[in-house]
Parts: structure tokens; sequence; C-alpha cells
């Protein structure tokens, strides 16, 4: 009926001026805002949430519902619930539920402990799954299986510690992804298999420590990746880091990292390949808090890393060698003043020597 309605408006252009047509055409209005109308009262919005026609959007806050509403009118793509109890997603609930038309969905603050297999089978225009701020801790194989077009998945703000191999289920339209604020500790391979279209990888505020080898492996096109705030004491970027062929920005800021001759190597990885990056050091304690630039400056021997630690041990071993050098002379002029005790002249050579290799010593550090 409405359809019928537009298409008769499409004939009419509104610069002819007719008045039978013009009649028609306020008619033709009169009768499609009466029938909005009328569809308006009969739409059952779910009880207690809000329902907003023109964004199309459902809103259910604070409606304390178990399970997701069901038989939303088709209209509505988007579903946003908050602060209520779902503990459970079932197995096919959207499905059930008859929300497979959703391009948003929205399931935040409610309590949410677990996903079972194939929830989202069949959401296939969802674009946007936010989960945030729930309670969900481990990540099943497949879990997202289905959502053949999602590029944004926000699972921030849970209790994640375990993502099983294929959980992402190779979704190769992802574009975003954050699991910022859980509990992971290490990432096991396969954990992002097959996201070759992630651009932004966000895992702030876990607790990694480990990565497994070609962990990061399928993500071609990553673009930024943070790992600030998480307990990584060395990485080896070459090894890691090899896939992501498209990286441009690192951050690595609060992290456990030890600023010496082991991360050397990784350091110059990023700078020989363009990644912008921002880690601070942890440790030795004299450089906790700043920026692991200073590596720059470490001088590491390659062929006895473990000799050259930390930054400054150069300067120490130069030192020391003057040391050594200056007792060895003062022992030789010691013997040389006993067998000629009276010879000022050759005293005051002695005294010339030390004072001219031991300025020499410091000069010229590198010989
Ligand atoms: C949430 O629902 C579970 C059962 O599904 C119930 O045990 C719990 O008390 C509810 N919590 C709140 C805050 O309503
Ligand atoms: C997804 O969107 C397309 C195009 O708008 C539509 O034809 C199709 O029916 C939608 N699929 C579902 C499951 O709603
Ligand atoms: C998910 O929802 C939270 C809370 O409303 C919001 O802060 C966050 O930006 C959302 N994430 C995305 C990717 O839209
Ligand atoms: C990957 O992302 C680009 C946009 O960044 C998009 O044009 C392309 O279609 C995406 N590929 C897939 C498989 O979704
Ligand atoms: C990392 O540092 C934090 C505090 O800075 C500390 O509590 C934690 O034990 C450290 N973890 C490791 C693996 O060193
Ligand atoms: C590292 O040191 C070299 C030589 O001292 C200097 O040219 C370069 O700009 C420094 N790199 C950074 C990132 O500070």
């Amino acid at each position: 009926m409405t359809s019928l309605s537009f298409s008769k408006i499409l004939k009419f252009p509104c610069t002819r001026r007719n008045s039978e047509q013009h009649s028609l055409w306020t008619l033709v209005i009169i009768l499609m805002l009466v029938l909005l109308r009328e569809a308006d009262s009969e739409v059952l919005c779910p009880e207690g949430c809000l329902c907003y026609r023109w964004t199309p959007t459902i809103l259910c806050a604070y409606t304390h519902l178990h399970q997701l509403p069901k038989g939303i009118q088709f209209w509505y793509t988007h579903l946003d619930v908050t602060h209520d109890n779902i503990s459970v997603l079932y197995e096919n609930e959207l499905k059930l539920a008859g929300l497979l038309h959703l391009r948003t969905l929205k399931i935040v603050s409610s309590h949410l402990t677990a996903l079972q297999d194939r929830v989202f089978s069949g959401v296939t225009n969802l674009t946007l799954l936010n989960l945030t701020n729930n309670a969900l801790h481990t990540l099943n194989s497949g879990a997202f299986c289905g959502l053949e077009s999602l590029r944004k998945l926000d699972l921030s703000k849970n209790r994640i510690n375990s993502i099983h191999q294929d959980a992402f289920c190779a979704l190769s339209t992802l574009q975003v992804l954050s699991l910022d604020e859980n509990k992971l500790s290490t990432l096991e391979f396969g954990t992002f298999q097959g996201l070759t279209n992630l651009t932004v990888l966000s895992l702030r505020n876990n607790i990694i420590e480990a990565f497994s080898d070609r962990v990061f492996e399928d993500l071609h096109n990553v673009v930024f990746l943070d790992l600030t705030g998480n307990h990584i004491k060395l990485l080896d970027a070459e090894y890691l880091f090899q896939g992501m062929k498209n990286l441009l920005i690192l951050y690595l800021i609060d992290n456990n990292l030890t600023c010496d001759c082991g991360l050397k190597d990784t350091w110059l990885w990023f700078a020989s390949h363009n990644v912008g990056n921002i880690a601070t050091c942890a440790s030795p304690t004299e450089l906790s808090g700043q920026s692991w630039v200073v590596l720059n400056h470490t001088v590491c021997s390659v062929s006895d890393p473990v000799l050259a630690v930390g930054i400054g041990s150069v300067s120490v071993y130069v030192l020391l060698a003057v040391l050594v050098l200056e007792i060895m002379l003062a022992v030789i002029m010691y013997i040389y003043h006993k067998k000629y005790p009276t010879e000022s002249q050759s005293e005051s050579i002695a005294l010339h020597v030390m004072s001219g290799s031991s300025s020499e010593g410091i000069h010229n550090p590198e010989s």
C-alpha cells in the first residue's frame, strides 16, 4: 500500500501547477501519515523497551531482561540491550528470537557469562557486535561463526582468559577487534587465524606475558596494534611481526620490558621497518619509565652479548682499564724509584708518562 503511494508521488513532479494533481498530492500525504500512525500503534515494542522507528533502534535498558526480546519487526535493525541480566546466549538464540535481520547488536553491562556454539549463525548482515562490560571468560571455537558481514567486534571489559583456536571463525570482513581489559595471559597460535582484513587490534590492559610463534601470522592488514598495559618482558619482533606487513603503529607502553641487549634487536627491527612505536622500559631500575629509545645508545658486543650488559657499561670498562694501567704504572714507578732513589729527573719523567697515558685512555675510548 505504501509503496504504491510512493510510486504515485514519483510520477507527479512538484513543478506542475495543476490544482487537481496538487490536491491529490495532499491527499496522498495525509493518507500516508494516517497509515504510518496506524502502523505505529500496531507495533509491539517489547515490554520496558523503547522503540525508535526512524533510527531504527530498539533500546532495552534496565528492563531485567533474561533473554533477547523476541519477534521485533524487521525494520528495527539496531538492538541495544544494556544493564540487563542476560547471563547466557544460547545456541541459535538470535534465529529463534527472529533477530536475523539485525545490523548492529549491543549487549552491554548485562552480566553475560557465556556464549554457546552457533549463537550467531545466520545473522549475516550484522556489522557491529558490542559485548563490552560483561563477564565472558572463555571464547569457544567457532563462537562468532556466521557473522559474515561483521566489521567491528568489541569484547573489552570482560574476564576473557581463554580464546580457543578459531573462535573468531576466520571472519574475513572483520576490521576492528578490541579485547581491552580482559585477563589474557598468553596468545595461542591460531587465535587470530584468518582475520585477513583486520586493521585495528587492541589488547590493552591484559596480563599478556608471552605470544606463541606466528600468532599474528594472518594479520597482513593490521595497521595499529595496541599492547599497552601488559606484562611483556621481551619479544622477538622479527619472528612475531613478520606477517604484519602493513603495521604502522605499535604501542607497548606500561609493560615489563627489560631494556638491555636482549631487546635491542627488536628495537632495531622497528626502527628499520618504519613502524611508529611507543614503548617504555620497566627495568633496569635506572631506566624505569623511560622510552625504549635509550636502546639506541646501548652498545652490545656481537660476540659476547652477556658481557656488555646495560647502558653505560662501555664507559665502565674504559675506566677499569685506565685504573689497571695506572696501578701498573705506579708499581713500575715504585720499582724504578727504589732502584734509583736520588734521580729527580726520572721521577718527573715517570709522572709525565702516567698523566699522559691516563688522559689518552679517557679521550680515546673507542680504540
Ligand atoms: C540474573 O539472572 C540469574 C539467573 O539467570 C539470577 O540468578 C541472578 O540473581 C540475576 N541477577 C540480577 C542482578 O538480577
Ligand atoms: C541482509 O540485507 C540484504 C540487503 O539489504 C537483504 O536482502 C537480506 O534479506 C538481509 N538478510 C537478512 C538475514 O535479513
Ligand atoms: C561499545 O559500547 C560501549 C558502551 O556503550 C562504548 O563505549 C563503545 O565505544 C562501544 N564500542 C564500539 C566498537 O562501538
Ligand atoms: C576488507 O576491507 C576493505 C576496506 O578496508 C573492503 O573494501 C573489503 O571489501 C574488505 N574485504 C572483505 C573480504 O571483507
Ligand atoms: C610486571 O610488572 C608488574 C608491576 O609493574 C608486576 O606486578 C608483575 O609481577 C610483573 N610481571 C612479570 C611477569 O614480571
Ligand atoms: C639512533 O642513533 C643514531 C646515531 O646516534 C641516530 O642517527 C638516530 O637518529 C637514532 N635513532 C633514534 C630513533 O633516535
